[in-house]
């Protein structure tokens, strides 16, 4: 089983995931929480250049490029092997992150980007993607994105601006409509434990469904 966990920045992800770790501590067979872009040496390496500090002028066509290298390698190496060995995969974005950041976002045609990824993971998709779903004012107010950015070294959210944040949120919520069987949204403008457990509350619904 393969779970994808995604959102726009500052939606509360990181605290969603930690819940979700505690959640599925007991779960038989283990567990891989990993996540995009990233997940191996040479992904975090890719990670690097798209989100470190400092200006970047990255065409669109490129980003895409650089963040389905990053993912290649992550399903070759990590995603694959542990599904293969039975494992439950769990990944802090996916490619539904480039649908919505490099598609709707950056205006690359959605039908281009399943290509690239269809090609370059051999079709692999996530049985469930969890969307965490709020207005990006309100995350913009929370300020979850900058600790988050804080933390990590990394800004994104200031960067792309609020229209493009919204746009980001209408292609994860059509994503999630075009395919409801294989999307769970949460409201994630309730209080973050109500999130947290709604989160954890969906993907173990669906995994004792599967
Ligand atoms: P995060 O790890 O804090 O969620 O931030 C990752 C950033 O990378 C976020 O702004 C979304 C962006 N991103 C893309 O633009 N395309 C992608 O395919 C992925 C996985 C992430």
């Amino acid at each position: 089983m393969f779970v994808a966990l995604e959102g726009g920045d500052g939606s509360g992800k990181t605290g969603a995931l930690a819940h979700l770790g505690q959640a599925l501590r007991d779960w038989p067979g283990g567990v891989l929480f990993t996540r995009e872009p990233g997940g191996t040496e040479e992904g975090l390496a890719i990670r690097s250049l798209l989100l470190g500090r400092g200006e970047h002028d990255w065409d669109p066509w490129a980003e895409l490029l650089l963040v389905a290298a990053a993912r290649a390698q992550h399903v070759a190496r990590v995603i694959r092997p542990a599904l293969a060995a039975g494992g439950l995969v769990v990944s802090d974005r996916y490619v539904g992150s480039t649908l919505a950041y490099q598609g709707a976002g950056r205006g690359l045609d959605a039908a281009a980007i399943r290509m690239v990824h269809n090609h370059s993971t051999g079709d692999l998709w996530p049985d469930l993607t969890v969307v965490l779903d709020v207005d990006p004012e309100l995350a913009l107010a929370r300020g979850m994105a900058r600790l988050a950015a804080e933390a990590s070294g990394e800004d994104r959210f200031e960067s792309l601006g609020l229209e493009f944040q919204r746009r980001v949120r209408q292609s994860f919520l059509a994503q999630a409509a075009a395919a409801p069987q294989r999307h769970a949204v949460i409201d994630a403008s309730c209080p973050i434990e109500l999130v947290q457990a709604q989160v954890a509350a969906a993907v173990l619904g669906f995994l004792g469904r599967a």
